[in-house]
């Protein structure tokens, strides 16, 4: 079988863990493939909300096997502390989680030059997590990282070595912190590391697609915060995109099946950068407030706005999305009149292929539609859909030339409607 891959083609936060955990009885192995704990992935189900960070979102579902995979950078301290969480709910996960000898540890220096960079930067800064993602990725590719499978082969030499770089690099900033305290804690992390299987995780995922095994990939952030295609400099450190997802598992690109990709029915984004549809009124507001728009990991409010189908588009494009899932539909329940960017003006002229830089100069041209102001977080399939909300969908897939399989009502698993289900 080939590997199906899910990934946000926003800014991040569309609703990933939820559709994950939904999609997880059709698979035998849910996989991360990028990203850290700067991932923020909610699940609601039997009245229980969870946050995962670092674990994949199939972890709810009796026997399937997740796995972190090579591409991802893991900070033992949260890890643990998320491993403990899930316990103390009833969820033993040791057999049932596998890591990738590969993937890359955050060291809590890291974290410390995670804030010291941002503080350095000022009003420039990123607005970044703050969990060591960018750090812990600059040390991978300058060559320069400690993996999971170093820790069992002189690991106190490495380790004291990466620290001893990076205290250089603190001091040089003038950055003043305790490292004693997050020091403790990220051992006491590496300890509970060691209870779980570290895999080949390469090897793994080949002889499991070679066995038949159902395998789903799930992103985390946005295509929009792609180190390569997002709004850079304001992205994150990896390649959130579906190519991420063969180098970060180890997966040739023939071995790719379904592309899902996700967007919420607007838009929103956490820390800086550019957002042309983003709404500072009271529009805006009450996005944030009916759709609870606040960061699942750092409680940011985050920034809200009409769907960008230029950005959405050029997302679809570089990920090779063939299903769409619309989440929090239900946030425009009530809204008279919904908005959908479909171009950019640019000093007069209107562009619909996402450019090189979007700035304050970008204005985003909308097409009105009637709102559905209908209730529908109770529906349970496509046939209840009001008039309106259906002219939504089917706009949103001429723009977009690709068929919106999955609609979300509410945060719950139960409040989740296939459509084409007789496919
Ligand atoms: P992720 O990072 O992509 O997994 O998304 P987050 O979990 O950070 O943010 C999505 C938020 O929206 C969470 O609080 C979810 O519980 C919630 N959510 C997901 N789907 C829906 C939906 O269809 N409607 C509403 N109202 N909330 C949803
Ligand atoms: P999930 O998987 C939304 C954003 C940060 C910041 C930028 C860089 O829950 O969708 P980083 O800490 O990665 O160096 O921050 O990326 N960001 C996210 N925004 N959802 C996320 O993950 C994010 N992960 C990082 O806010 O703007
Ligand atoms: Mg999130």
């Amino acid at each position: 079988m080939k590997v199906d891959v899910l990934l946000g083609l926003q800014w991040g936060d569309e609703g990933k863990g939820k559709v994950v955990d939904v999609l997880t009885p059709g698979y035998d192995i849910i996989t991360r493939f990028q990203g850290g704990p700067n991932a923020g992935h909610t699940l609601e189900f039997e009245g229980q909300k969870y946050v995962l960070r670092s674990i994949p979102s199939g972890i709810f579902q009796g026997d399937k096997i997740n796995v972190i995979g090579n591409g991802v950078v893991l900070d033992p301290a949260l890890f643990k502390t998320e491993v403990e969480a899930l316990e103390r709910s009833g969820h033993d996960l040791t057999q049932r989680l596998y890591i990738s000898k590969k993937a890359h540890l955050i060291l809590p220096t890291h974290r410390l030059l995670d804030a010291a960079q941002e503080q350095q930067k000022g009003s420039d800064k990123i607005g970044t997590t703050g969990k060591g993602i960018g750090p812990a990725y600059t040390d991978k590719i300058s060559r320069n990282g400690l993996r999971i499978g170093d820790i069992e082969h002189d690991f106190e030499v490495k380790y004291k070595k990466a620290i001893a770089r990076h205290e250089i690099l603190l001091k040089q900033m003038n950055f003043e912190y305790d490292l004693d305290p997050i020091e403790k804690e990220w051992m006491e992390g590496v300890r509970c590391l060691q209870r779980f299987h570290w895999i080949d995780s390469d090897h793994f995922m080949n002889q499991s697609i070679a066995n038949d095994k159902k395998i789903l990939a799930e992103g985390a952030q946005g295509t929009m915060l792609d180190i390569d295609f997002g709004s850079y400099p304001f992205v994150t450190s990896s390649n959130t995109i579906t190519a991420g997802a063969c180098t970060g598992l180890g997966v040739a690109p023939t071995k790719i099946g379904t592309v899902y990709g996700i967007f919420k029915a607007y838009c929103t984004r956490v820390g800086s950068g550019p957002f042309p549809t983003e709404l500072f009124d009271e529009t805006g507001q009450k996005m944030r407030d009916l759709g609870y728009e606040y960061g699942s990991v750092t409680g940011r409010p985050r920034r809200c706005g009409w769907i960008d189908l230029v950005a959405l588009r050029y997302a679809i494009m570089i990920d090779g999305a063939t299903q769409l899932i619309m989440m929090k539909s239900d946030v425009l329940d009530s809204f008279d009149t919904i908005k959908a960017c479909v171009a950019y003006r640019i000093n007069g002229e209107d562009i619909e292929d996402f450019p090189f830089e979007i700035n304050e100069n970008v204005e985003p041209v909308y097409v009105e539609l009637p709102g559905w102001v209908t209730n529908m977080t109770k529906m349970q399939s496509e046939s209840e859909f009001p008039e309106e909300f259906n002219a939504y969908l089917s706009f949103l897939e001429e723009y977009l030339e690709v068929p919106v399989k999955i609609v979300s009502v509410g945060p719950d698993r139960a409040q989740t409607i296939v459509r084409y289900a007789e496919e």
